[in-house]
């Protein structure tokens, strides 16, 4: 069968709408000829029209047909028969052809239950509601950011990726950063390590993650504190094992409740794997756990073998006195101690790391290789450098600076303009918390200021089964004017 197919050629999509972005039109010609012979509408064994007759109809190159052409031939759509012209291959299916071209293969892959999970863990999309002041977690203030002497770091050690046996880095991150961070850590924090009990991680995120892998599954339990953190609250959740909620009091973590909870008649296959605790600042009520807490708390972990994980976001940012020395310093053998530069850096460069005991590091190292490998070892570098010059230490001092100044003009508009909100909170951290006098509702006034563009957060959100009458103030990426027109804008709204 030799006929050749003039009125089949397809028509190129040469309305500018119809296009893809940037696709070159050798890309456009082997699209629409690829779709031609796959719909059947160019049958195995034709004969194209040759190349320039194409590049005629289409009114483009010939060299772009050829382009094109070539690209079907190479990926077996077209045969090129030498003095004879150009076919489709005889070997394209018949049947794959005729059957209409289907998106999806059905029935579809049934998701795995991990993924199953971690769909139910909501993840809030931004809100299209327009917002004048936004008091919500999760903003950070990043004005401060020292971009330039990031930068000048970044160009620096930008070489020394060319010296890198291997081509790729260390597990653990680049060693520089991790003795680094132990020299830092242990002048800050009061932490007792070693370079090689740290591994740098993508945030705390990726720390709960990857101890989330390695120590939990159905049949197995966690603890956390109630109210407590999402990110971890949802990582526990999507690993399927059973979240068991303690609740907080102004001490902290209530260790009573625990004991009661998990010591009495539970049997030993029963105790928890992990307990995640906000110890230095309880996120999100900012309750500093109690020195007797902390050794109830580690003697309990003792007892029944549960690691403890020390979340210690935002310690860098303690206004009254110098920060509460680590619960990890305590006990480094039984405490996995989290850290993060979200807060202090910038989110978006998705640095922290983990201090684990030494015999954690070979699992969590083969965990991380599994995972992604390893650190990015540039920007690991550039920390190790920015901490050893004393840039961190003289960024957080301003950054702590201009949170001070913000939280005092907060506390100020607060105690005008909502006198009968109870401030718990404010010795530490980037956000208040506030209770609500009785005669009001938390999710009424967050409903009633978000009316007024201004978002707030109610308590409950981060609470299992606590029951609760306050809501949350982030506030150092706030300009002190907006802080207080939001303040002003929260009161209007509940007259
Ligand atoms: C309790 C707590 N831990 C950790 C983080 C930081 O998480 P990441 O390092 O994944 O950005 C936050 C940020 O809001 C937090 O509130």
């Amino acid at each position: 069968m030799k006929a050749t197919l003039e009125s089949k050629i397809p028509i190129l999509p040469t309305h500018p709408a119809q296009k893809p972005p940037l696709e070159p039109l050798y890309r456009q010609v082997y699209r629409s000829l690829r779709q031609a012979i796959l719909s059947g509408a160019l049958p195995p064994q034709s004969k194209l029209p040759s190349s320039r007759e194409l590049a005629r109809t289409w009114g483009v190159a010939r060299n772009t047909v050829l382009e094109a052409l070539e690209l079907l031939a190479a990926e077996g759509f077209l045969e090129m028969r030498p003095a004879s012209g150009t076919y489709i291959s005889a070997t394209i299916k018949s049947e794959i052809q005729s059957k209409p071209q289907k998106v999806r293969p059905s029935p579809t892959p049934p998701l795995s239950e991990w993924a199953k999970r971690a769909l139910e863990q909501k993840i809030e999309a931004k809100s299209s509601t327009p917002i004048t002041i936004d008091f919500r977690m999760g903003n950070v203030p990043t004005s401060l950011f020292p971009a330039e002497e990031w930068a000048a770091s970044l160009k620096v050690r930008s070489k020394d990726l060319r010296g890198l046996a291997g081509g790729y880095g260390q597990g653990l991150g680049p060693l520089e950063t991790r003795e680094a961070l132990c020299e830092y850590l242990a002048k800050e924090r009061g932490i007792l390590a070693t370079p090689d009990m740290v591994m740098l991680s993508s945030g705390s995120q990726g720390s709960l993650d990857m101890l989330a892998r390695v120590f939990l599954e159905p049949g197995r339990s966690v603890v956390v504190e109630d109210p407590s953190y999402l990110g971890a609250l949802q990582v526990f959740s999507a690993s399927g094992a059973q979240v068991i909620p303690i609740p907080v009091d102004h001490e902290g973590l209530h260790i009573e409740h625990l004991v009661e909870k998990l010591v009495k008649g539970v049997p030993s296959s029963q105790i928890p794997a992990l307990l995640y605790t906000t110890p230095s600042h309880h996120f999100p009520t900012g309750a500093v756990m109690s020195v007797q807490r902390r050794l109830e708390l580690l003697e309990w972990a003792q007892n029944t073998g549960c690691w403890v994980i020390e979340d210690d976001y935002n310690s860098e940012f303690r206004f009254d006195g110098r920060p509460i020395s680590a619960l990890q310093a305590l006990a480094p053998h039984l405490v996995i101690h989290l850290g993060t530069f979200s807060k202090s850096l910038a989110p978006a460069l998705r640095a922290g790391y983990l201090v684990a005991p030494p015999e954690l590091i070979e699992t969590l190292s083969a965990t991380r290789y599994l995972t992604d490998r390893q650190p990015p070892t540039l920007d690991s570098l550039a920390l190790a450098d920015f901490i050893r010059s004393g840039g961190f230490a003289r960024h957080i001092k301003r950054a702590r600076v201009q949170a001070l100044e913000r939280l005092s003009t907060l506390r100020a508009a607060l105690t005008q303009h909502l006198p009968d909100w109870q401030i718990k909170s404010g010795g530490a951290g980037l956000h208040l918390y506030l209770e609500l006098p009785p005669y009001l509702l938390e999710r009424e006034v967050v409903a009633r200021a978000y009316a007024a563009g201004i978002a707030l957060e109610p308590l409950a959100k981060y609470a299992q089964r606590v029951p609760t009458n306050g809501v949350l103030l982030s506030f150092a990426h706030l300009e002190p004017a907006q802080i207080v027109q939001g303040i002003v804008g929260v009161a209007g709204a509940l007259e």
